[in-house]
């Protein structure tokens, strides 16, 4: 892991970015008054109380209570950790991320990426001018490839021989071990030697499109027919999608991915102007697969061959969808017929009927039921029952929403149960709302410390007024108390910091998630006078400290006591005044 991100760098770049647009991007918001609103991408709803404010940069969700800031959005919408929801942010606003030195620093991957970079050139170099290459661009032409689409998927070809790469890159025994690590070359006497021989070769490429990996296919018959890049610190093959770069790049917009099995038939899809297909790289479909292209678009279409080995795949694919089933999203599912793979089948009908076959996918919905009825005996009440036993456990794995609702009242329609009950989810929800919303306190009133956080966060300008009210209470120990003092440090040190970028200065902290629920208050009290009641908050703070720091046996200060008093409460609490106090 590199270095932590440096506060000032986040402080530029919520600064840089707006709120609005990068939820815009991904959930269109119409204006509504001063603020933005949308229907609630977290929760199922159908007039929309989700909120953006500008001025804030800050988005507040009224009926299921999500909020938080682009950084916040991102963690949340697209399963991003903390950093990555920075990078990408960064990305998009052309910034670099710069990292403290000498923090949890762990190894510089720049090396590696850029000798990936210098490998791809040098087999795409070797497609145009080795003796062979002829031989390789007379394959590709035979498998309909074009030298436009060899291009912008960067295709290469790895001439024959045991060293041609080791020698070009590897110059010196650093270079050779970087090679090693990269996967590009394997260990043996002396240096090693090449990874990839005689073989076309496919760069693939992170989402950024830096090249991490390769896969290498055989011109002859030569085994195995495909050779990939083995596991290295860049590339990690249950994460990366072959074709997603490319598909991002030639898509301003993506509404939906097809994901395919191979290599081919990314290339031959593309060829025909199919341009959003990405390949798992000879695994089955993961929980990361998915999050990746659901970070993407909101629809996805599996393309399997039409035998038993294509259904079953796709069974697979369907339990690693149902958890990522989030209203919004849709997964579904091609079939070709038997033997074909998408590469044949273009070739055969071209860029319309497959096009057309892809509008016939058949929804996660169908194809689960349909599974499962062709188990059970639909006629009897038992295969009924059958049915729901198989069913339930998987609708369980859906998360709540619309479509989790409807998929079990489809269920319970088909096999006749008219209560409802068998979604056991939804029950055990509903105690928790309330429960929640019992205890939320949104019809109490904050205490004075939580009101003076909460309105310092959602009105930062209003910090002067701490200036005049009495400051008794900043001597204090309470909980809270410390949290308020460096909330308004921090304030008059950068008083253009907005809120998102105030609440992030906690974001490792353990009060993160405390001071982020404070962060509600300003939009849960629309229409305060912000101003009085942070006033009247400091003062109530003040009359509290007051009371509390009448004599006591915890905070005396023995100084302003009399010798009598001293003498008699030593005597009844022996132990509780330290020593210098004595
Ligand atoms: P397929 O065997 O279906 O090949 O492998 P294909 O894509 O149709 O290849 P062509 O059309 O003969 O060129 C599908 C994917 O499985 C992985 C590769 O990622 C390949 O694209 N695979 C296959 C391997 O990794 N190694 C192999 O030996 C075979
Ligand atoms: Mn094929």
């Amino acid at each position: 892991m590199a270095g932590k991100i440096p506060t000032q760098f986040i402080d530029d770049l919520l600064n840089r970015i707006d709120v609005v647009d990068v939820i815009n991007r991904r959930v269109p918001l119409k204006k509504a008054g001063r603020d933005f609103q949308a229907r609630c991408p977290f929760h199922d709803e159908k007039t929309p109380s989700f909120t953006v404010s500008q001025q804030k940069q800050f988005y507040h969700c009224f009926g299921c209570g999500a909020h938080g800031s682009a950084i916040g959005f991102l963690m949340e919408y697209e399963n991003l950790g903390f950093v990555e929801a920075v990078e990408e942010l960064a990305h998009a606003a052309g910034l670099e991320v710069p990292r403290e030195a000498g923090y949890d620093q762990g190894p510089d991957l720049r090396p590696l990426y850029d000798l990936m970079e210098d490998a791809a050139r040098f087999y795409r170099h070797q497609l145009k001018n080795h003796p062979n290459a002829e031989l390789a661009i007379d394959y590709l032409k035979s498998r309909g490839l074009s030298g436009e689409i060899a291009a912008a998927f960067g295709i290469g070809y790895a001439p024959p021989g045991w060293d041609n790469l080791l020698t070009t890159l590897g110059k010196d025994t650093s270079a050779v071990s970087k090679l090693l690590e990269c996967g590009l070359t394997q260990e043996g006497e002396s240096k090693g030697y090449d990874r990839f021989r005689d073989r076309i070769i496919f760069p693939i490429r992170d989402r950024r499109g830096r090249t991490i990996g390769f896969g290498g296919r055989t011109i002859g018959d030569e085994k195995p027919k495909y050779l990939n890049s083995p596991e290295t610190a860049l590339f990690h093959k249950g994460r990366e999608l072959y074709g997603l770069y490319e598909a991002r790049k030639a898509n301003a917009k993506i509404a939906r991915l097809l994901v395919v099995e191979g290599y081919m038939d990314v290339a031959a899809l593309a060829q025909h102007g199919i341009l959003n297909a990405v390949a798992t790289l000879g695994t089955a479909t993961t929980h990361d697969h998915l999050e990746l292209i659901f970070r993407t678009c909101p629809e996805v279409v599996f393309c399997f061959d039409g035998d038993r080995a294509g259904r079953d795949a796709a069974w697979k694919a369907l339990l690693t969808s149902l958890p990522l089933m989030r209203d919004g999203r849709e997964v579904k599912f091609l079939f070709l017929p038997q033997g074909e793979d998408p590469d044949t089948q273009i070739r055969k009908e071209g860029a319309d009927a497959f096009n057309a076959r892809m509008e016939q996918a058949q929804p996660l919905s169908k194809f689960l039921f349909q599974q499962l009825t062709d188990q059970v005996q639909m006629e009897s009440i038992d295969g009924r029952a059958k049915l729901a036993q198989l069913a339930s456990p998987l609708l369980e794995k859906l998360p709540s929403g619309v479509f989790r609702r409807m998929m079990f009242q489809h269920l319970e329609e088909v096999v006749g149960i008219r209560d409802g009950h068998l979604d056991k989810g939804v029950q055990q929800k509903d105690q928790n709302r309330q429960r929640s919303v019992v205890s939320s306190g949104k019809q109490q009133r904050p205490t004075p410390i939580r009101m003076a956080i909460a309105l310092l966060l959602d009105c930062p300008h209003l910090y002067t007024i701490a200036d005049s009210v009495e400051k008794d209470w900043q001597k204090w120990d309470a909980p809270g108390i410390s949290i308020l003092k460096q909330l308004l440090e921090i304030i008059r040190s950068q008083p253009t910091l907005n809120k998102a970028a105030l609440l992030e200065r906690w974001r490792d902290t353990e009060h993160f998630n405390h001071l982020n629920k404070l962060a509600n208050y300003g939009f849960d009290l629309p229409g305060m006078d912000q101003e009085a009641e942070l006033r009247d908050a400091l003062l109530k703070l003040n009359a509290q400290f007051h009371k509390n720091s009448r004599p006591q046996p915890g905070n005396l200060r023995p100084s302003e006591l009399s010798d009598d008093l001293l003498n008699e409460l030593k005597r009844r609490y022996p132990g509780t005044l330290s020593q210098d106090e004595q």
